[in-house]
């Protein structure tokens, strides 16, 4: 077993101090682990059942004999909801990763004492090559209809949660002019009354949350996370994330991790007004995008910052996450409402799969942050200067003392946003915006040769803008030093 930090592949046995190093904010690829190959097979096979039912069988021999990472040439990317939707309404793959938690739980990190697993336990996604993803006209907002009513119908066939359910029908049916009106105002709302709201599981919910507002006409097959830590969406604290490679898994379509901010208490109050990312404003530390094997695991704490990596490979990659924990203790200052029912790990050894503990997130909040740094807020150097960028008429923006080797300033002209960074080998200016969701690239991390987008990790060339995708690049302007002052062109 190699120890070095951070990019451990763990090969036999875990070390007893394994579950240390994941709270210092080290994380794992776990290649071995019980049942590996029957859980991924299964898991696999359930996927290409989806294909099958909902393409025909002549789509799932061809992806069979390419390979998931391939499906994009034989799956319709408008059906790639559907696909998703069949997959976590199937039972069979409920348990797979119920058991695939359990074992790694008990087995390879040895977690002493009872740990939870939930009651719906996993995330899944199909993510198709950018290009391709952006090509349907299935929306983020069409999907999570459909997503909405599957969640209901499940839990409808469960009968513990019928009466959950009448009750949260009745409150909607006496309170629906009132929450008419506070939706109204949302972006006062509190958490505590967006709970409320979130009981609904309707789509006034999910079309009042700005930051859904934003994708909610996106392409569905096109969706990717920006930077965020799950217990902000409810996600027990003190969870162990599972990022399950199903198929085709790069670094440029996988998982990014940003190791350097764990342990740092981010602020995230705002959310509740913009989304339940990563609040702009923070500059982001060097982002470690992981390429893992098929059918291994990759495992980090909960509180670890990361985002998906928008997918500029010319593979599909499917993911499952799901996640262990060691207690159940909840964000306090979460919107969004997790939980309720969790399978112990007591549970599951003795064989009962059906009992499920009640927790209720509302009775058990936990203590976030306690005793933890703020992250370091890079001092923002700005210039806003009232002109136009025209061919040949170079503009001084500022003193050269202004920029300090290594720095970065966002430069607002009249008709465009640009960037200027101080390297080793001299000034450079690149476009300050990216070009996949508009997100300003001043938040992000940057070195001698590429600054990278803080929304989805796409590294940009400081020399010549390109990025490893042909429609994401960026333009690159002349800035040099000239008695004493920094001044920009068009090149
Ligand atoms: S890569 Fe998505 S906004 Fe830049
Ligand atoms: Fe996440």
């Amino acid at each position: 077993m190699r120890t070095t930090l951070r990019s451990t592949v763990v090969k036999t046995e875990f070390p007893a101090e394994i579950m240390a190093k994941l709270d210092q904010g080290s994380y794992f690829v776990l290649d071995r682990f019980k049942d590996k190959q029957k859980l991924y097979c299964l898991a696999r096979e359930v996927i290409l059942d989806g294909i099958e039912k909902i393409a025909g069988t002549e789509c799932r021999r061809l992806v069979e004999r390419d390979g998931l990472c391939n499906m994009h040439h034989y799956f319709p990317v408008d059906q790639l909801a559907d696909l998703d939707l069949f997959v976590k309404g199937n039972s069979c793959i409920k348990e797979v990763i119920l058991q695939l938690s359990f074992n790694i739980g008990r087995d390879d990190l040895r977690i002493p004492g009872q740990f939870f697993l939930e009651e719906n336990p996993f995330a899944f996604k199909i993510s198709y090559p950018h290009r391709i993803a952006m090509q349907s006209r299935v929306t983020n907002a069409e999907y999570h209809q459909k997503y909405s009513k599957l969640r209901k119908k499940i839990a409808l066939q469960e009968k513990r949660k019928l009466e959950l359910r009448q009750k949260s029908e009745d409150w909607r049916d006496s309170n629906r002019n009132n929450l008419l009106n506070t939706l109204k105002n949302f972006k006062q709302i509190t958490a505590e009354k967006f709970f409320e709201l979130i009981k609904l599981g309707s789509n006034q919910t999910l079309q009042t949350y700005q930051g859904f507002d934003r994708i909610a006409n996106q392409p569905y097959a096109a969706k990717v996370h920006q930077p965020h830590i799950d217990s902000w969406y409810g996600a027990p604290l003190g969870g162990i994330s599972l990022w399950w490679a199903i198929e085709g898994a790069t670094e440029d379509n996988g998982v990014v991790l940003y190791p350097d901010f764990f342990g740092k208490a981010i602020d995230f109050e705002n959310l509740a007004a913009s989304s339940s990312y990563l609040p702009f404003g923070i500059t982001l530390t060097k982002p470690c995008k992981i390429q893992v094997k098929n059918g291994h695991v990759l495992l980090f704490k909960y509180d670890m910052l990361h985002s998906s990596h928008l997918n500029i490979s010319d593979f599909t990659r499917v993911a499952i996450v799901a996640q262990i924990y060691t207690q159940c203790k909840f964000n306090p200052d979460s919107i969004h409402e997790r939980g309720t029912g969790f399978h112990s790990s007591e549970d599951i050894a003795s064989g009962n799969w059906d009992h499920l503990v009640q927790i209720s997130m509302r009775d058990n909040f936990g203590v976030l942050y306690e005793g933890r740094q703020k992250p370091h807020v890079e001092k923002r150097i700005s210039v806003r200067i009232n002109v136009e960028l025209v061919n040949g008429i170079p503009i001084c923006l500022c003193d050269s003392t202004t920029l300090s080797l290594g720095d970065k300033m966002l430069v607002r002209l009249q008709n465009k946003s640009i960037i200027v960074i101080r390297t080793i080998e001299g000034l450079r200016a690149i476009d300050a915006i990216c070009p996949h969701m508009g997100i300003n690239l001043i938040d992000g991390f940057h070195d001698q040769q590429n600054i990278y987008c803080p929304g989805h990790a796409v590294a940009y060339g400081l020399t010549d803008g390109s990025s490893k995708c042909d429609f994401l690049k960026l333009q690159v302007y002349r800035a040099d030093d000239r008695e004493g002052k920094i001044f920009l062109q068009k090149l």
